[in-house]
């Protein structure tokens, strides 16, 4: 499918946004484990949350309506074939956590996307654990058990780090986890209320097993975030704007992106601050900045930007001064090479880009001008090149613009409604 954007007059209006799209892996995952039955309301409706919960079906956990049968950490049944994670490199990497202290072997199959990804980064922790685990396809388990280990990860990945979090509440004593930079902590937070004896102290946290049994935990999944992202890029950076979020996660390990908004003129209210279980959201309001200025990401910033950078991109194409986004190589093995996609697509449409190894270097103010541009069937891309044609003249034309549905289900009906 080609969607076709055109620039709005004016954007207008409250949207309703998916459900977070990492909390809602983590509740199906948990909670399948769990001793007992959860509720998880707010699930995302999108793709790759559907294959985390075909993934746990066929490991014989009952999910419908948001009703989670937990069978207990040892209760998961040996699956009848390979377990098809679809685009999803959490629900690959997660699960091979979880399934890793498993008495059986699983072989995890994905899309053409997902299949290039790097899987290395969870098989050689969860190898120092003593699994089995091999790529190519990726296939863990039948070697139970696992010891406890510490393990400095050369990536700064929340998934590389749940992986392992996951695969320790079956392994004999503590296993610790050390990040280069901060990530988000949806695991943390959901394992410690249901439970599981974690630690955390700095960028390290230590889970203690065998953990003997998880209880089951309901969860009220935020809106996501890095959704919103998308919607408070057009609004502060077009003319007349006015754009509110009811009920959106503010978790702190993902708000660097409202600070560094605030700090290139985007001011985000944040409205009736609360909780959401052990998960803090509020209510986003964003209109149009007064004096947007260019902005800097640099290294490990850009861990705590990651699904956001792309946007920001766009955003950097319109602010006066020269923005540099660094720190970012792990964007070139996200769902498509994000840093040469988005930079196809900006300079199409006049920006003026330039590719860096790790990122971009950015100088506006730019007239966007509307273009044929490639989504690279990523769905973090086209909603981007999305809000780029929003803010250019003329109409911009994403090509397989249906991959939003991986994460966002209904993102171009509400690029409809808040345009008048
Ligand atoms: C995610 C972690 C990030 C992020 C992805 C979701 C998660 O990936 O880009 O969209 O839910 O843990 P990495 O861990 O590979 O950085």
């Amino acid at each position: 499918m080609i969607a076709r954007v055109r620039a709005a007059r004016r954007l207008e209006g409250e949207v309703l946004l998916p459900g977070d799209k990492s909390i809602s892996h983590r509740a199906l995952m948990l909670n399948a484990v769990a001793d007992g039955e959860a509720c998880v309301d707010g699930l995302s409706a999108g793709a790759d949350v559907a294959s985390t919960a075909g993934c746990l079906r066929a490991l014989g956990v009952q999910i419908e309506d948001g009703r989670v049968a937990g069978r207990g950490l040892a209760g998961l049944r040996e699956p009848a074939g390979p377990l098809d994670c679809g685009n999803s490199g959490t629900t690959m990497r997660l699960l091979a956590g979880l399934l890793a202290g498993r008495p059986f072997s699983v072989t995890l199959t994905g899309d053409g996307s997902l299949s290039t990804r790097p899987m290395d980064r969870v098989v050689a922790p969860l190898r120092l654990m003593g699994a089995m685990a091999e790529t190519e396809p990726l296939r863990v388990g039948g070697a139970a058990p696992l010891r406890g280990v510490t393990y400095e990860s050369p990536v700064a990945s929340a998934q590389v780090k749940s992986a392992v979090l996951l695969a320790g509440l079956s392994a004999e004593g503590p296993t610790s986890v050390v990040e280069p930079a901060a990530t988000r902590d949806h695991t943390e937070r959901m394992l410690e209320a249901m439970g599981a004896p974690v630690a955390r102290e700095g960028r390290s946290v230590t889970v203690t097993g065998p953990v003997d049994a998880l209880r089951p935990l309901d969860v009220a999944v935020p809106r996501d975030l890095s959704a919103a992202a998308f919607w408070l890029v057009a609004a502060g950076l077009h003319a007349d704007a006015s754009v509110r979020m009811p009920g959106v996660g503010v978790n702190p390990t993902r708000t660097a992106l409202l600070d560094l908004l605030e700090a290139a003129g985007v001011r985000v209210a944040r409205l009736r601050p609360r909780l959401a279980g052990v998960e803090p959201v509020a209510d986003l309001e964003v209109g149009t900045a007064s004096k947007g200025r260019a902005f800097e990401v640099a290294r490990t910033a850009a861990a705590e930007l990651i699904d956001e950078l792309p946007v920001l991109a766009v955003a950097a194409a319109l602010l006066p001064g020269a923005s540099r986004i660094t720190g970012a190589r792990e964007l070139r093995v996200k769902e498509s090479d994000r840093v040469s996609a988005m930079t196809a697509g900006l300079a199409a449409m006049g920006a003026d880009v330039t590719e860096l190894a790790d990122g971009w270097e950015i100088r506006g103010p730019r007239h966007l001008e509307g273009a044929r541009v490639a989504s690279a069937g990523d769905h973090r891309v086209a909603m981007a090149l999305a809000v780029a044609g929003l803010l250019a003249d003329g109409e911009t034309e994403i090509e397989d613009a249906e991959c939003v549905d991986i994460s966002y289900p209904g993102f171009w009906d509400q690029l409809e409604a808040l345009c008048t």
